[in-house]
């Protein structure tokens, strides 16, 4: 068994992503992904992409973590999650993740789709503990490495939220 590395819950407050905190956002992105995104790129998905909705993660005045989605009639497509090193295993992934899903919910989605590296366990286990479940491969997805994606769902986000029974509003996402 691979040993607990878990550190010190941290509780962050989340809120909707702005232009400024991109400085921040791509920092911990290139500290995240091999191909990470442009800044132009997530400018684009902050202005342009009217389907998009970004969330940061706050804690002490800094940006720690944030993540991203698309949101199309009731279906969410995750297009982006990440903590900064320093911050990871305190919880901070899971908030994002429960958030994101708080507000496709509220958006009227009732399921939500995502791309995960083969290799990415870390990934994957967070997912699977929100009931994400793989329900196919894309092969030579991520074409920096040619590694197959695991395309994972979440359904009923609807009774998801429902279940939870509005628990502990005070961490409902501000937003637009
Ligand atoms: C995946 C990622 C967002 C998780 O963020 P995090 O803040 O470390 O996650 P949390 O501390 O909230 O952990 C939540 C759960 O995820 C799983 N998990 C997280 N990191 C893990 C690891 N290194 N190994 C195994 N499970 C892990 C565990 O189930 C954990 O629950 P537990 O702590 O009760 O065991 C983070 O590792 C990251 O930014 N990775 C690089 C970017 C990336 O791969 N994004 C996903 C793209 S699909």
């Amino acid at each position: 068994m691979a040993p607990d590395d878990s550190k010190a819950p941290v509780r962050p407050s989340i809120r909707p992503m702005e232009l400024d905190d991109l400085p921040q956002v791509l920092e911990i992105e290139r500290r995240s992904f091999p191909t990470p995104w442009s800044e132009k790129a997530f400018r684009g998905e902050l202005t342009v992409n009217a389907y998009a909705y970004y969330i940061v993660a706050e804690t002490d005045g800094r940006v720690v973590g944030y993540a991203g989605m698309w949101v199309i009639m009731d279906e969410a497509h995750v297009t982006n999650i990440a903590v900064h090193p320093d911050y990871r295993r305190s919880g901070v992934g899971r908030r994002l993740l429960e958030a994101l899903i708080e507000r496709a919910a509220d958006r009227g989605c009732d399921r939500m789709t995502l791309e995960v590296r083969k290799s990415n366990h870390a990934a994957q286990q967070l997912y699977l503990s929100f009931d994400f479940v793989p329900r196919g491969i894309r092969r030579g997805y991520y074409t920096d490495t040619n590694e197959d994606a695991i395309v994972m769902w979440k359904y009923r986000l609807q009774r998801w939220r429902r279940e939870r029974g509005g628990r502990d509003r005070r961490d409902a996402v501000p937003g637009p």
